[in-house]
Order: structure tokens, then sequence, then C-alpha cells
């Protein structure tokens, strides 16, 4: 089971991501997590410590070991002699941090050549991994995606089997989660999943749905806002802290349970 997630930038995309990854492999999964966002913070959501977080160097940004898999130097003209090919097979297990014995992360980074500015080797190499890692894997990969990522683009995109668009509960923000679940429908991804996040009237929120999306039809689900949330955040801890109590908790396990019955079908 692949999973994007995906929405524009504050909308809870990562502790969305953080919260499935640790259900998931609290649920007897094996769960690779991804951070392909240009500011991965998805470490310190899944309970790493921030001086930890900081010292880990994203794939896309690894020119030394981009210079060891590619042969490529930065400086020496690398743009057209480093091999398109490098060897990717060991980098989750070398790369990956360990949050639990089931959940395992790697910070890929932006792979946007064209917003880094460059065609580095380090983020062909960070591609080449995405690539591999989406097609080889067994496990349940959830990939933490900034909105209109590279992760859209054509080699990606269709190796997803689900598409989750994270949107806050106002009409602007559900306006742009519409183009991008359009998107994902159209690069080929079968399922979707809105998830109105950040909930305080759930009333609203099914009028707002039905005034975005009209007649087109769409599979939503509610996660409410919660201050306990908001409290880890301002402490610095990570969703590994959060209680099985808490509303964000719930709602999320039960986002959980709905993507189970999708792979059962
Ligand atoms: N359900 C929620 N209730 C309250 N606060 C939330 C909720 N979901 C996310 N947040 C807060 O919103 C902010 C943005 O969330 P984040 O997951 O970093 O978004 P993104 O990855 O999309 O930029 C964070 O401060 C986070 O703690
Ligand atoms: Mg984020």
């Amino acid at each position: 089971m692949k999973i994007l997630v995906s929405g524009k930038g504050g909308v809870g995309k990562t502790s969305i991501s953080a919260m499935l990854s640790l259900i998931f492999s609290r649920n007897g999964y094996n769960v690779l997590a991804l951070d392909t966002d240009s500011v991965p913070n998805l470490a310190s959501s899944l309970g790493i410590h921030i001086g930890e977080a900081e010292k880990i160097v994203p794939l896309a940004k690894n020119d030394k070991l981009a210079e060891e898999r590619t042969g490529a130097r930065p400086g020496e003209g690398w743009g057209i002699l480093f091999s398109l090919t490098p060897s990717v097979d060991d980098i989750a297990d070398k790369y990956g941090v360990k949050i639990n014995d089931r959940l395992k992360l790697v910070v890929v980074g932006s792979i946007d050549m064209s917003k880094e500015g460059c065609l580095c080797p380090a983020i062909a190499l960070a591609k080449a991994f995405l690539i591999h890692v989406m097609t080889r894997s067994r496990e349940v990969i959830i990939v933490d995606a900034e909105a209109g990522a590279e992760v859209f683009g054509r080699g990606l995109a269709e190796k997803f089997d689900l598409n989750i668009t994270v949107s806050e509960p106002t009409i602007k923000s559900l306006v742009i989660a519409r183009k991008l679940i359009r998107m994902a429908d159209e690069l080929g991804i079968r399922n979707n999943i809105l998830v109105v996040n950040k909930v305080t009237d759930e009333l609203m929120v099914a009028r707002s749905i039905k005034k975005v999306f009209n007649d087109e039809k769409v599979c939503y689900h509610i996660v409410r806002y919660d201050p306990e949330v908001v409290k880890l955040e301002m402490l610095g801890e990570g969703l590994d802290k959060l209680s099985p109590n808490s509303i964000f908790f719930k709602d999320v396990h039960s986002l959980y349970e709905k993507i189970l019955k999708l792979k059962r079908k």
C-alpha cells in the first residue's frame, strides 16, 4: 500500500502522515515514512528530538552520498557525467531513521529540480531512490509531499494506491484540494480521500464540500481540531506522545480503518 499525502502548506499533511505512520506501525505493519518536503519536519512530528532531527541530511542534499553512488562531483560538470542508475538498494536500511521496530523514516527532501535550480546528482539519487522504493517495497509507504511537488510527476504518481489530500475547512482550501484530487485522478491514482482537517463545525463542512464539489463524487473524512496537537507542537514533542483518547488520534484512527477497507477491496 503506497499512500501519498498531499495538500498545500500548513493544512496538516505532516501531522496526518506522522499519526498514520505511527498507527499503521503499532498495528503490525512495516511502515516506511518518506518526507519529500523542501523543509522536512516529519521527523520531529514522529518524535525525533529537534536537535537530532536537524542533523538528518536529506537525500536530495547529500552531495557526498551522491558522489559515492553516481561518481559525479559537484562543480565538475556533473550535470552530464553522473550515472543515471545509481545503486539505491540499501538506502532505506542505511539512511533510514528508526522510529520504532516497524517504522522507519527516510528524509528525501525536495526532488523538484526546477525549484532547486539544478540537475544535481543528489536530486537524481533521491529520485532514483523514490522510484525504486515505490516499485519494490511491500511495506506501507507514506509520503508526506508538498503540493505541486514532483512526486506528482509521471513515473512516480502512478505507483500510489491512494492519494490523501488534506484541506482546511475553508472554501479557499477546499478549492485547492479539489484541484489536487483531480490532478491525482488524472495521473491514475485510483483512490482519493479528502481529509478535512482542523474541523470545528462538521455540519458546515458538509455544506462547504457540497458547494465546492457540486455533483462531483468525493470520499471525505473529517479530522477535528485538537488543542492537544497544538500543545505538543508548542512543546516540540512528537505525535507519538499523543494519547489514544485524544480527538486527533481517534479521528486519524478511523481514517486508518477506512484505508484498510480500501485495501481489502
Ligand atoms: N487537527 C488539528 N488540530 C489542531 N492543530 C492541528 C491539527 N492538524 C494540524 N495542526 C497544526 O497545524 C499546523 C500545521 O500542521 P502541519 O502538519 O505541519 O501541516 P503541513 O505539513 O501541511 O504544512 C501545526 O502547527 C499542527 O500542529
Ligand atoms: Mg509539512
